[in-house]
Order: structure tokens, then sequence, then C-alpha cells
């Protein structure tokens, strides 16, 4: 009997050789307990071994497999082949990023915009280990946990219009992750923070289309991050306004 198959169209491209991306179709076994990553690997070790796309953990932790599929940035560890059946299923790097090759985008700028929300824990002072670790209630860890879910997949840039028009935008992801810092009842960073959430690009370039959070793998909500982040930038504009020798830590 013929195995039955699925296509797959898959865009290749290698710039500094290529004019142009082009896509080529690759016909693959259909299994139903494939994901479009499996389709993938099979491409690769049997058809053709230069089609290039990064992946890793294959189980939604990682976050290094996003592309677009069928136009939906997804993470192809987690799509089934059978949701896309009987196919075609086009598979695109991820929308607004710069493509390396093939189905690599690179993640410099994404990196950059990390590392300037400084997404990490901030103490004005370190207290001593002998004085113990910093205690939370389970309500304060409630008010960051969502957001401390990212797995820097980038798909909410994918899905991101404002991000696709104007590439300085902070862009959901990291305004999530500081945020998920600000949030945190052992944080005291916020003032680091906020010059750049509060930049021209930062959180008021949002528009509030809100499919970051549509498309978020993981049940993190940029959007929300981004609509309370503007929410508390005001109040921190208004008190500044009231009592200009005050203000939040
Ligand atoms: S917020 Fe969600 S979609 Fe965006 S990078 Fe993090 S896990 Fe991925
Ligand atoms: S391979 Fe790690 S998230 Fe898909």
């Amino acid at each position: 009997m013929r195995e039955e198959t699925i296509t797959l169209e898959v865009t290749r491209y290698r710039p500094g050789h290529d004019s142009e991306p082009r896509t080529e179709s690759f016909a693959v076994p259909y299994q139903k307990d494939w994901v479009v990553l499996d389709a993938l690997n099979h491409i690769k070790d049997q058809l053709d071994g230069t089609l290039t796309y990064r992946w890793s953990c294959r189980m939604g932790v990682c976050g290094s497999c996003g592309m677009m599929v069928n136009g939906v940035p997804k993470l192809t560890c987690s799509a089934f082949l059978r949701d896309y059946y009987p196919g075609p299923i086009r598979v695109e790097p991820l929308a607004n990023f710069p493509v390396i090759r093939d189905l690599v985008v690179s993640l410099d700028d994404f990196m950059e915009k990390l590392r300037r929300v400084k997404p990490w824990l901030i103490r004005a002072v370190e207290k001593p280990v002998s004085e113990g670790e910093y205690r939370q209630t389970p309500a304060q860890l409630e008010d960051y946990k969502q957001f401390s879910m990212c797995i820097n997949c980038m798909l909410c840039y994918a899905a991101c219009p404002v991000y696709g028009l104007a590439p300085a935008f902070v862009g959901p992801a990291a305004i999530a992750l500081a945020y998920r810092y600000n949030m945190d009842s052992r944080d005291e960073g916020y003032k680091l923070r906020e010059p750049i959430l509060s930049e021209s690009v930062g959180v008021w370039e949002c528009t509030f289309v809100g499919e970051c959070s549509v498309v978020c793998p993981k049940g993190v909500d940029p959007a929300a991050a981004i609509q309370r982040s503007k929410v508390a930038g005001a109040k921190d504009w208004a008190m500044a306004m009231l009592m200009p020798w005050g203000g939040r830590r």
C-alpha cells in the first residue's frame, strides 16, 4: 500500500546568494502524531540535508523552533500535521525578523531589547546571605507568575503589526519581562526600567492590537503587561507633577 503523504511548502533563502526567497515543496509521510518539526527533520534527514532551521527541546520549552505555519506564528514542535490535513502546509521564517538562512532568523534585535529592559532582580543593596532568603507570599508570586513563563520564542513579535512597521518598538516579550520584574516584591529596579518603557518606542507605541497575547504558546499576556505598564507610567507622571520631591521605588 502506498504511504500517505502531506506536502510542506518551505521557504528557502540564502541572503548573499539568492536574489529573493523561493518556495520548495516536499512530500513527507503523513503521520497523525507528527508535528511540523518532525516533518522538517524528515526533510533534512531523508530529502535535503541543506535545509536550515532551529530547534532543540522538541517539547515547547526552549523557544527556538518558532516559524510561520500557514501564516501564523507557531512553535513547530507543537503544531500537529493533523491540524493542517490534507495540506499543503506553508512553513516560513518568523515574520518581522531578518532571515539568516531558510527558516532561521536573526535574534540580535530581540536580544538587545531584552538586555535593555534589565530582566533580572535588581536590589539597591543585597542583604548578606546570613540574613536568609527574600520571602514572598503566594499572592506576591501571583502578581508576576504568568509573565515569568515566557520562553523568548519571539512569536509575539512575529504577530505584532506595530513591530512590523516600527522595528524600534521595544516589543511585547521584552515589555512583559520588564513588567514581570517590576511586579516582583523582591525587585527594586523599577526606576531603572521605567525610562526605557516610557520612551517613544516603549509602551506608548503599542496600539493594543492584542495578537501578541493570542499567539503566545505559554499563556503569557504581553498585551496586558503593556497596558498595565502604561497605567503605571501615567500614574508616575501625575505623581511627579503633584509631588516632584517624591516617587516610586
Ligand atoms: S511572551 Fe509568549 S510569544 Fe512572546 S516571546 Fe514570550 S513566550 Fe513567546
Ligand atoms: S523545539 Fe524547543 S520549543 Fe520547540
